[in-house]
């Protein structure tokens, strides 16, 4: 695992859209799995403005996300669809019949999750994937006791979560109790891991995944079994790693060269 630690959020996140970037300037068929949730908010704005910037195209990319509710209709607004295409798909020149995410209005959905894995599999797999984390050590919609062995399958979401992604539903929106996610072999079978987590709140997830043992209290633990696994966290986040010292001795602000010339 590649620990970067970093000053604040901000950095964290322009790093973490820097990698994308990369991928899909130097690959001649990119496949990206993406995230939702607060903290990409500011990846993919990031990633819009190197864009914008030029010099690269996202016009032979295809993406996979990691989740969508059960019972929402693309067009929702509380949709993970409706947030990808207001926060990326809208601003860069992707083919929107190359972006993909589960779809939670299946008629059969266990034949939508066996699907889903197909489709990335007939591409070839992830090159990277971008992963957020939940305060209760989750990642993708994998709760506390997903087997480490799962591919993409129903989830129920757990209590924590609700009260966390509560606030996205206003109104009349009820949130959904159900999702359709990656599960974390999926997510063990992308070419790069890369996860973002930043302020105090993460910490404490951030230390189980990174220190604690493998395990399903805490999902994104196996990400320790992951080969190519980078963990990019601001200070606050990193704030409980009780190695946090050697990390940054490792990688110097959360510069991830290792040997320069
Ligand atoms: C949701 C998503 C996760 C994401 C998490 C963290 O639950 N399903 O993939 O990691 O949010 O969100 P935030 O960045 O808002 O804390």
């Amino acid at each position: 695992m590649k620990i970067l630690i970093v000053e604040n959020a901000e950095i964290a996140t322009e790093k973490a859209a820097k990698i994308l970037k990369d991928v899909v300037a130097n690959s001649p068929n990119p496949v990206l799995g993406l995230a939702t949730g607060g903290t990409m908010l500011n990846v993919y704005k990031h990633l819009v403005k190197q864009y914008e910037q030029g010099g690269f195209s996202f016009s032979n990319t295809s993406t996979f996300n990691l989740d969508e509710y059960i019972g929402l209709k693309e067009q929702d607004p509380s949709s993970y669809r409706s947030y990808m295409n207001k926060n990326l798909f809208d601003y860069i020149d992707i083919k929107i019949t190359n972006t993909h995410l589960p779809n939670g209005t299946s008629t059969d959905l266990y034949e939508e999750a066996i699907s889903y894995e197909k489709k990335i599999n007939e591409l070839n797999g992830m090159d990277v994937l971008l992963l957020g984390l939940g305060k209760n050590g989750h990642i993708g919609f994998n709760e506390p006791s997903s087997s480490l062995g799962s591919y993409t399958r129903i989830k129920r979401l757990s209590q924590d979560t609700c009260k966390a992604n509560k606030k996205y539903f206003t109104g009349n929106n009820k949130m959904p109790t159900h999702a359709i996610t990656m599960g974390i072999q999926t997510i063990l079978d992308a070419r790069h891991c890369v996860l973002v987590a930043t302020g105090t709140e993460k910490s404490s997830a951030v230390r189980d995944m990174i220190e604690g043992a493998i395990a399903s209290r805490c999902p994104a633990s196996a990400l320790q079994l992951h080969r190519n696994a980078t963990v990019i966290i601001d200070k606050k986040a990193a704030s409980t790693l009780s190695y946090i010292d050697d990390y940054l001795y490792i990688h110097p602000d959360g510069d991830d060269v290792l040997l320069s010339h």
